[in-house]
């Protein structure tokens, strides 16, 4: 299956998955790394290993809508069959996410619907978490709607919190789970094992 991974930031969950395809447990290539930022890790990780990579934004393009047709455009020349949002900022509009509609997964570093939203990314997740006292954080990966963090999870895996946790402590924590969960799901994808049936996203 071929795989395009999007992401605004450093880029650890594009090297899992690099490392999961090399090691076996996602039979799937990664054809293709799409950031809106010029200087994302992912982008340097994608060089590393020889993969293609898109430095693409909106302010390249006239109108918003040209810039979401470029995307779809990129999607299909590279023959991408599933996406994976891996700390991609940026909301996935029409056309892409009406062509790929059941196909475009997010990780999402808390358990949702808690913590989510737009806004919640990065550091201030795990502030959020710590702010209200959680005594479990986690992570989930979900299908991706028209909305942020709103699609129908598809796996979601716990995470302690422990006292004297810092926002950085907990998100390294989340982090490592992470890197394996994401693989595992994307996987359920290559074996065709994944329903979706409104809500419930059955793994058969
Ligand atoms: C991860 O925590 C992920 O859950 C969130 O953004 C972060 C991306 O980290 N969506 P990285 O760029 O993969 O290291």
């Amino acid at each position: 299956m071929k795989v395009a991974v999007m992401a605004s930031g450093m880029g650890s969950n594009l090297a899992a998955l690099i490392d999961a395809t090399e090691q076996g447990r996602l039979a799937a290539r990664i054809v293709l790394v799409v950031s809106d930022k010029a200087d994302a890790g992912a982008l340097g990780i994608a060089a590393k290993h020889g993969i293609s990579s898109l430095h693409i934004s909106a302010q390249k393009f006239p109108t918003p809508a040209a810039f979401d047709q470029a995307l779809l455009e990129a999607m299909q020349e590279h023959g991408v069959e599933l996406i994976a949002l891996a700390g991609y900022l940026k909301k996935v509009r029409a056309p892409l996410i009406d062509a790929y509609r059941g196909r475009i997964v997010n990780m999402h570093p808390a358990l949702l619907p808690a913590f989510g939203g737009k806004g919640m990314y990065g550091r201030k997740v795990h502030e959020a978490v710590l702010d209200y006292g959680c005594k479990v954080s986690g992570l989930t990966v979900h299908l991706v709607d028209n909305e942020y963090d709103t699609g129908p999870p598809v796996l979601q895996r716990c995470v302690a919190v422990k006292q004297g946790d810092t926002p950085e402590v907990l998100a390294a924590r989340v982090l490592e789970q992470e890197h394996v969960a994401f693989a595992e799901a994307l996987q359920y994808f290559v074996e065709g094992r994944v329903e979706v049936n409104g809500r419930q996203v059955i793994i058969k």
